[in-house]
């Protein structure tokens, strides 16, 4: 769909440059445009593609980057085997309405010496932070960067990366960056199963497998609408998950903004999950319902 005002029908541009893409982006800033950024590391799936639609109807220009960030991954993690499918990508993007990739080398956002991280505490600390140390700072390092070199109004992340969410808002909210997070909620296979790049690599029997990651927030949700324990609800997820073939590595219910234990039964929360599936590591999570009494 359109943006807000509609641009020339000139094709997207594919911009390498930092320096060219901030220049891009600020000279359609300059001349009244809202500007819509959606940070991606590509082998762009629906749930990508949701967030350019979103930012599309939103925005009247829409910048994706597409980027596989070295830093985020940790020595033993898939970095080198991580999906690079470059040309699709750029399809869909164009094909959502984009008006830039940005696609940079790793050299023009890692600079020679560069030696300047972003440490994020708080809503990093548990969950991923605890199974992937270094993960969060190889993120908001990056998305800083991002930011930086694509100064939009607006950027968008998806809900499936919840604790993400919370660390690039944690990040924005304390360096005073100029821009405004947009969470969109997460899109699934027909079985419920979260689409993610790290999909791909699943095998027929495991990709069966991995629909209970999603049985078990649904399940989750269930027990905790009919007021259920947490230390209950979660260990059924952990028995579910395990009967199924897969290795937990957590399976909690916490605060959804500080992925802290619940204080109150009012609190806010959300049902979060990772797991093995093989070689294959999964994450996924569910918002659970207010529910009221004790
Ligand atoms: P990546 O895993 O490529 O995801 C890019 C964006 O798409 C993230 O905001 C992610 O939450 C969102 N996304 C992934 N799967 C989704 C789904 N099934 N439904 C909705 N949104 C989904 O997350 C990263 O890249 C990187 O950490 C990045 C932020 C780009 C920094 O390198």
């Amino acid at each position: 769909m359109a943006g807000r005002h509609a641009h020339a029908a000139t094709s997207m541009a594919i911009v390498t440059d930092p320096e060219a893409m901030r220049a891009e982006v600020l000279a359609a800033r300059a001349s009244g445009r809202r500007i819509g950024f959606v940070p991606t590391m590509g082998a762009l799936h629906a749930g990508h593609v949701s967030l350019v639609a979103r930012a599309a109807e939103a925005c009247d220009d829409v910048a994706v980057s597409i980027f596989v960030n070295p830093t985020q991954f940790g020595p033993s993690e898939d970095f080198a085997r991580y999906p690079r499918t470059l040309e699709a990508d750029v399809a869909a993007v164009e094909q959502g309405g984009a008006r830039w990739v940005f696609a940079p080398q790793a050299d023009a956002i890692y600079p020679p010496g560069w030696a300047t991280k972003i440490v994020v505490d708080g809503p990093a600390r548990r969950f991923e932070g605890e199974v992937r140390p270094g993960h969060f700072c190889g993120v908001a390092t990056v998305v800083c960067r991002l930011f930086l070199t694509v100064p939009a109004d607006v950027a968008y992340f998806g809900a499936k990366d919840w604790q993400q969410t919370l660390v690039v808002k944690r990040m924005v909210c304390d360096l005073g960056l100029p821009i405004e997070v947009v969470v969109c909620p997460t899109v699934r296979e027909p079985d419920g199963l979260a689409m993610s790049s790290r999909n791909a690599y699943l095998s027929a029997e495991d990709r069966g497998r991995a629909a209970a990651l999603f049985e078990s927030l649904t399940a989750a949700g269930r027990s905790w609408q009919a007021g259920e324990p947490v230390a209950a609800i979660e260990q059924q997820m952990r028995t579910h998950l395990t009967s199924r073939g897969i290795a937990v590595e957590y399976a909690a219910v916490v605060d959804r903004n500080s992925l802290e234990p619940l204080t109150t039964p009012q609190t806010p929360a959300i049902a979060i999950v990772a797991g093995r599936i093989g070689k294959t590591r999964l994450i996924d999570n569910h918002l659970l319902p207010s529910r009221s009494g004790g």
